[in-house]
Formats: C-alpha cells, structure tokens, sequence
C-alpha cells in the first residue's frame, strides 16, 4: 500500500514519532511474526514482535495511545484467524489463545485491546482473563460488526495473511446482513466491550449510524486497506482529486457517527486539515 510498510521496531518508533509529530492521538499494531506456526505462538510471546514495539514506542511516546490488534492470522502457518484442526476453525480453543495474547498485550504497555477475529464469545474471554491478570482499567475496543469483505484485500497481502484455504466467511459476517451486525453489537457490548467498531466504513455507513445510535457507545470505523487503495489508484490516474476524495470520505464516515476513524491516510489527512 502506498506510504505503507512493514516495519522494523525501530523503525516502528520513527513511524510513531510522525504520528506524534502529526497530532495523531493513538495508532494500533499489527505484527508479523519471524516464524508463523499452527499455534500463532508469536501473537502470545512476551518478546512477540508487537510486545516489543509497544514498549518501545512507550518508552519513546508515553502519550500516544496504543492499541493492539488481536487476531492470528498473521500468526498463523495457514492464514486463519483460529486454531484449525481438520479444516476447520475451532472457536473455544481460540477463546483460550486470545485471553492469553490480551494479557501479554496490556503487559507489554497497550492502553487498549481491539480483537479483531470475530470468535464468538472472545470479547467475554479477553475481559476476563484482563481483569484476572490486573488489568482491569484496559479498555476492549471490539470489531463488533466485521464484515467477509473484499476490501481486506491489500492489507491481506500486506501483512502475509491470506487463508491458505477457504475464506473467512465462518466467522465474518455477511455483507448483506444488517440485523447479524447489530446482533453481534449487542453481544459484544455485553460481554464488556468499551467501545466498538464498525468495518470497513464507507460502504457500511448505514450499520455504523445504526450502531452508533443504538448502543451510543464510543464508536469508530475502520476506513480499511481496499478502500484506501481504490482512491489511490485513482488519484495516480489522474481521474480523482485526492485530497478532497479522500476527506470527503473521512468526512461521510464521521458524519454518520464515527467518533474516531482508523485510517491509512491518518498521516496525510493529518497535514492537509493543519
Ligand atoms: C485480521 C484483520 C484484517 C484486517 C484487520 N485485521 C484482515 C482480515 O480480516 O482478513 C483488514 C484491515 C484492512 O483491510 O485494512 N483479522
Ligand atoms: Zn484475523
């Protein structure tokens, strides 16, 4: 992705340092493990690659919030976001893989965790295992309503994690349905989610100012990696302007209720609004 890349951890810092620099208030990890295996035992390593950078962007920027993504398909050998056994994903087995990862996330010095894998019920389990651990002040940021989107395509590449079969339609939710997003909202929120989120943004406007208006709970959207790169290209064909497409878009999404967006274009958007 344009602007984008994988970071070393020192590397990760400098880029932190830009986000300071920015006015950007926090920025979420993704990591992609040395060594990706069936038991996406690098998501829970106390010296894992994001547990490293979040101590020494802390180190660095006590202040910039940082929040984790949790999630294993960049951990994994075969690209799911669980444990697989015979080609299938286990849910409860996750549970236990994700309350595991959580604790070592808020060990590391991340102020929030987002799970982003969309196992039933891990919203629960991270809650539990944090407040068992001491963690009991570290905010859940739940992808609540994360759709089997398309648009995931270019951060897939990015981040190495394509499912080496099937799709994510198991556990993702059906682009179609409406009533499962607010179902899934109301689970989340439930089982202790701070705050939840909407994914991707633009073109799931409609379940984000549903959200946003049902639950009134902090609310963000995720302005994923597809749409991102279909204004790039764009723009580098010369058949869009940008600046202003890419701030109208940031604009409609914070209009139907996003009270903070994540975006590839945080830094870029960042300079053109100072
Ligand atoms: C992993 C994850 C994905 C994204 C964020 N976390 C990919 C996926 O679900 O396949 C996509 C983000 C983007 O496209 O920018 N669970
Ligand atoms: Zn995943």
């Amino acid at each position: 992705m344009p602007g984008h890349f994988q970071y070393s951890v020192d590397n990760a810092v400098k880029a932190a340092g830009l986000a300071v620099g920015a006015g950007i208030p926090g920025v979420i990890l993704f990591g992609i493990p040395d060594k990706k295996d069936e038991k996406a035992s690098g998501a829970y390593a106390s010296n894992g690659i994001v547990q490293t950078a979040a101590k020494a962007i802390k180190d660095k920027y006590p202040n910039l919030l940082l929040m984790a993504d949790l999630c294993f398909c960049e951990y994994t050998s075969h690209g799911h976001c669980g444990i697989v056994s015979k080609g299938k994903v286990l849910n409860d087995p996750t549970l236990t893989l994700a309350a595991k990862t959580a604790v070592s996330q808020a060990a590391a010095g991340f102020d929030v965790i987002a799970p982003s894998g969309m196992m039933d019920g891990q919203v629960g389990a991270i809650r539990k295992a944090l407040d068992g651990a001491g963690f009991s002040d570290t905010p859940i940021l739940a992808y609540a309503a994360k759709y089997a989107s398309a648009y995931y395509g270019p951060f897939r590449e990015a981040a190495e994690s394509p499912p080496s079969f099937g799709d994510r339609s198991g556990y993702q939710m059906d682009p179609a349905n409406f009533d499962e997003a607010m179902r899934e909202v109301a689970l989340d929120v439930e089982e202790g989610a701070d705050m939840v989120m909407v994914k991707p943004a633009l073109p799931y406007l409609d379940v984000l100012k549903a959200v946003k208006t049902r639950f009134g709970l902090p609310t963000s959207a995720y302005q994923v990696s597809g749409e991102f790169a279909m204004i790039k290209a764009a723009a580098k064909n010369g058949w869009v302007d940008e600046r202003k497409i890419a701030l109208e878009s940031l604009t409609s999404i914070k209009r139907a209720g996003a009270d903070f967006i994540l975006t590839y274009y945080a830094l870029e958007a960042a300079a053109w609004l100072a």
